[in-house]
């Protein structure tokens, strides 16, 4: 992994934004593979506010909470309009479908488009408790997208963007640990002293399920980029 330490989000959008043009310089970017969450909105900001052109780029998202649809604002997919898709095209837009009850069919349908559309580069944040997409602790390394259950505590993170706690999905599909593995390149952000014993077991403990974003160590080509705050509990 490269740990890139950064003075705040804003240099870390700017890190995340030369690394993207780069790679859409080198055609080396057809696939981009997103988050949602408030970590990478500035690095969104700042493609927005560039000439960067992604009408031949494919994206595909993370996950979705079940039970919301995409004119919800608390959906990811209304994220995603809000913060890039409107501003910036796309060949095609790829997320889960929150409404598909059907969990089978709509995991299926997911994996066959990760299958045909390789991500190039991974945008990745992470939960406090380790997690990434939705991949809660425990989550197997092997898994492909599925239908999970959410934790307690992200449960709790995520009750600030709805009006009340009983209001936020208690489900959601979300792409697996092996599928965001398969990524040719992550990048993940993290901003914020909440973050910092994720940030720590991800990088310095023995890789576990107890904290999914660990098996990034096994990845060849990780860029981490954190604030200070972030960092502030790596001894190494
Ligand atoms: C979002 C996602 C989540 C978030 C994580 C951190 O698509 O997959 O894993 O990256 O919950 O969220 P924020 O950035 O809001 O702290």
């Amino acid at each position: 992994m490269k740990i890139h330490i950064v003075k705040d989000n804003i240099e870390g959008a700017e890190l995340g934004y030369s690394i993207i043009k780069e790679a859409l310089e080198n055609k080396s970017l057809n696939v981009f593979g997103l988050a949602t969450g408030s970590t990478p909105i500035s690095f969104y900001d700042r493609l927005t506010a560039s000439d960067l052109d992604f009408t031949d780029v494919v994206s595909v998202n993370l996950d979705e909470y079940i039970g919301i649809g995409a004119d919800h604002d608390q959906s990811y997919h209304y994220f995603m309009n809000e913060h890039l898709f409107a501003k910036k095209p796309f060949k095609v837009n790829h997320l889960p479908n929150g409404l598909e009850t059907d969990a089978q069919k709509e995991c299926d349908r997911y994996d066959a488009i990760i299958a045909s559309n390789p991500i190039d580069i991974q945008i990745l944040g992470i939960g406090e408790n380790g997690h990434i997409g939705f991949n809660e602790p425990g989550a197997s390394f092997d898994s492909t997208t599925e239908k999970v259950s959410l934790t307690e505590s992200t449960i709790q993170a995520n009750s600030r963007n709805f009006d009340s706690i009983d209001d936020v999905p208690r489900f959601a599909y979300s792409m697996g640990i092996k599928s965001i593995m398969s990524a040719k390149k992550i990048i993940l952000f993290a901003y914020g002293e909440k973050k910092a014993d994720a940030i720590k077991g991800m990088i310095e403990d023995t890789p576990t399920t107890d904290l999914p974003a660990s098996a990034l160590q096994n990845h060849q080509d990780v860029i981490v980029i954190v604030d200070e705050a972030a960092a502030s509990k790596l001894t190494k």
